[in-house]
């Protein structure tokens, strides 16, 4: 799993938005981390993937509620988007917990590297720099 480096490319311009985004990234290499060093510990890993997941989710609604109040009508698209990834994520959970395989935690972590920097470079950018106008 590579790991994903913050960059200040990242940045929306919304500090609560650009807060979250650095903590995701933090938990992302905490998945990684704990997975180089302890291969085997797969109630770890799983634990990880959940907090990840939870922390999204979190963020994902807190986008919705700024999106919201301040009438962003562009939202239901991305809103879907999210959706999708936590739905994602959320299965690549159940397949580790009956194939704990090198294999699975790679498709994850590319899957999780590619989306998060593709998703906030060009969705949360086009949707949150907005909010600075
Ligand atoms: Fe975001
Ligand atoms: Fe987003």
């Amino acid at each position: 799993m590579e790991k994903l480096s913050w960059n200040d490319k990242f940045l929306t311009g919304n500090l609560i938005i650009d807060d979250h985004h650095k903590k995701l990234f933090v938990l992302f290499d905490q998945l990684i981390s704990v997975n180089e060093k302890t291969p085997d510990k797969e109630l770890e890993v799983l634990k990880i993937i959940d907090e990840f997941i939870d922390y999204t989710v979190y963020h994902f609604n807190a986008e919705k509620e700024i999106a919201q109040f301040l009438h962003l009508d562009l939202f239901n698209e991305h809103d879907s988007e999210h959706s999708k990834f936590t739905y994602t994520v959320q299965n690549f959970k159940k397949r580790l917990s009956v194939d704990y395989s090198e294999s699975v935690k790679n498709e994850l972590g590319f899957y999780i590297y590619n989306w998060i920097g593709f998703h906030i470079l060009t969705e949360d950018k086009k949707i949150f720099t907005l909010t600075l106008k």
